[in-house]
Order: structure tokens, then sequence, then C-alpha cells
């Protein structure tokens, strides 16, 4: 197992430093990858920190590259790099790189080992994914998983808080600005795993979703786990249309960190007002809303935190405070 391990470890090491090699030193990775990197704004100490590359267009670059280095088929397969499709009646089975044509994103555990790749298209396609990832493995699990940890685990660390964004050029970007506590959930909702991942470093979470329907319902839905978790957790709404990334690009650093500062939310306001946006003066809508805030707060464990929190959301929504008690205590009592 620990060699089989450790095997893998090795084997997509020698991709992450196969891809570098395309991206720097190919004619094509340069005019192709390289100038894609340049166009997002990618500097070169970034490509470098995030180990960035690029797979040739073509069917089996790494499987030969790979193969001479002594590196056999089976691994290759098991370290998600290759694709053995078996063969159908009368013909030969095939064998070819998963990623071709791509830039790539190295995927670290939070010691730093290349556990897995993220594959971006240059020229979105709607007949292919914009992003194409590693399948799951015997070392990349991906729930467990949180895309940046290893470049931002000692930034969080020292700013006492985690910058949880949904992609890797969200993190990239904003690592680049010089915002360095920033880890991203990969575009799939986020799991009690990866909370307790961030939990090792800071017990303060914000929340920078993308500014679009998605990205909001993504938020609210990892809300409650992060409560769960015990940590603290802030939410930002970025302007529609906007990511991090993006948005980090259009004003700079230290726009972006001022509108963290001045935008971001606690949950029960973030809540408070997708809900009172949706309610108006319509008082049943509004009651809604109390019970759902009452939901999440009957998720932290800690009593006091809770107790304080009801004051929050009886000032929020104009209610006495011995209501929202009551709905919390009814709440919980459905629980048992
Ligand atoms: N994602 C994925 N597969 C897709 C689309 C998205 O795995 N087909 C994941 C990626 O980790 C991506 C994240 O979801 O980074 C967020 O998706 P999206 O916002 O669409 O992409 P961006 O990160 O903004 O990528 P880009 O700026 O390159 O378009
Ligand atoms: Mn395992
Ligand atoms: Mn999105
Ligand atoms: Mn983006
Ligand atoms: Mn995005």
């Amino acid at each position: 197992r620990q060699n089989e391990r450790e095997s893998l470890l090795i084997v997509l090491n020698f991709a992450k430093t196969f891809f570098q090699e395309t991206l720097l030193t190919t004619d094509e990775g340069k005019s192709i990858g390289l100038s894609y990197f340049r166009e997002r704004g990618f500097t070169n100490p970034t490509i470098e920190a995030f180990e960035l590359g690029y797979t040739l267009d073509q069917w089996d670059a790494l499987l030969q590259e790979g193969l001479r280095r002594g590196y056999n088929r089976d691994l290759l397969e098991k370290a998600g790099l290759i694709l053995i499709k078996e063969a159908e009646a009368g013909g030969k089975q095939k064998v070819f790189d998963r990623f071709r044509g791509r830039v790539m994103f190295p995927i670290h555990n939070v010691s730093g080992r290349v556990i897995a790749f993220g594959a971006r298209i240059l020229k979105l396609d709607k007949n292919q994914p914009k992003y194409l990832n590693s399948p799951e493995t015997s070392v990349y699990h991906k729930s467990q998983v949180l895309y940046g940890i290893f470049q931002a685990k000692q930034a969080i660390r020292q700013e006492d808080v985690c910058y949880l964004t949904e992609g890797y050029t969200d993190v990239i970007s904003l690592h680049q600005a010089g915002i360095k506590n920033v880890v991203a959930s990969s575009g799939t909702s986020l799991t009690t795993e990866q909370i307790r991942l961030i939990a090792r470093f800071t017990p303060n979470v914000t929340i920078l979703y993308d500014g679009d329907a998605a990205g909001i319902k993504a938020a609210l839905r990892g809300l409650d786990m992060v409560l769960e978790e015990g940590l603290n957790l802030r939410l930002l709404l970025l302007p529609n249309g906007e990511d991090p990334d993006s948005y980090v690009h259009k004003v700079g650093a230290d726009a972006f960190k001022e509108y963290i500062r001045k935008n971001s939310q606690d949950f029960i306001d973030f809540k408070a007002s997708q809900w009172l946006n949706e309610a108006g003066d319509n008082p049943l809508k509004r009651a809604e809303g109390i019970s759902d805030v009452c939901a999440s707060i009957t998720r932290i464990p800690d009593l006091l935190k809770r107790q304080t929190l009801s004051q929050r959301v009886a000032q929020v929504f104009h209610v006495s405070e011995q209501s929202v008690i009551s709905e919390i205590n009814r709440l919980l009592r459905k629980q048992q």
C-alpha cells in the first residue's frame, strides 16, 4: 500500500515536471499555453509557484515519455494520467493521454505533493468540458482536497482567516495580488473534510463565491456545514458576473481588500439580506426567512454563540428576541 502510494506520487511528480517543461520549452507550449497564461495576467513567479504546465495536442506525448523513463502503463493509468480503451470486435486496444491540448493546474496535497490535475481547455467549446479533472485515485479523494492549501497554509495561519473561492484561477490571481490565504473548493459542493482541513489552520472562513445565481446557491449550501464544524463564517457577494479572479484584475489588490472589508457579511446578515430582498413586506415570507436563519443557528455547536446570535437575528428582522429563541428551541426539538 505504502509503496503503491509512493509510486503514484512519484509518477504524478514526473508528469507535473513534464507538463512544466512542455509549457516553458516547446514551441507549442510557449505559443499556446504560455501566451494563454500571459493573457490571463499570470507572471513567471506565479506560474512557478503553482507549477502550471501545458499538455501537447497529441495522443500520447506523456505516455511515450513515461514509458521511456520506465514508468509502466499500469502505474500511469492508476495515477489517472492515461486512458485504456479495451478493443472492440476486430479492433485494437487504445491507450492515450487523458489530458491533451490543455493548460495544466497541478493539485497539491497539504504537504505540497502533486496528487491530481485540473486541465483547462484554451478556447471554450460546447462539446468539451471547460475543465477536465483527474479521476478519484488511491491518492486523490476530491472531497478531501482544497486547491491551493499548500501555497496558502502559512498565510492562513498568519492572517487567521481563510478565503474560500470556487476556482483554480481565483486562488492563483488573488495569490499573485498578495492575498495568499486563499483556497478553492474547485466547483464541487463543500464537504466536512474540506472544512476540517481549513480548521487545522484557522477558525475563520470567508466565502468568496462567484457573483452569480450559482455562486449564491453554492454559498448557501456550504453555510450550514461550516457552522456545524464550529467555524466563524463570513460571506462576500462579488458584483454580478465577477469572480475573485476577474474582479482583482479589474480593480487591483488594494481595492479588492477594501471591497472585502466593506462588503463581507456574517452569515446572519447574508441570509437575512437574501430573504428580505425576496420578501419585501410579505409577512409570511419574512417569517419563513426568520425560521431559515434560525435553522442555521441550530447547527452551531456552542450554546453561548447560539444565544448571542439570537439577539442579532431579532435586531435584523425587527422581532423580539424571545420569539427567535422559541423558534430555535422548536427547531432543536424537531431535530432530536
Ligand atoms: N470546474 C470543473 N469542471 C468544469 C467547470 C468548472 O471542475 N467543467 C471547477 C473548476 O475547479 C473551476 C471551478 O469549478 O475552477 C469554478 O468554475 P468556473 O467559475 O466556471 O471557472 P473559473 O474557475 O472561473 O475558470 P475560468 O476563469 O478559467 O473560466
Ligand atoms: Mn486513500
Ligand atoms: Mn461560476
Ligand atoms: Mn473565472
Ligand atoms: Mn469562476
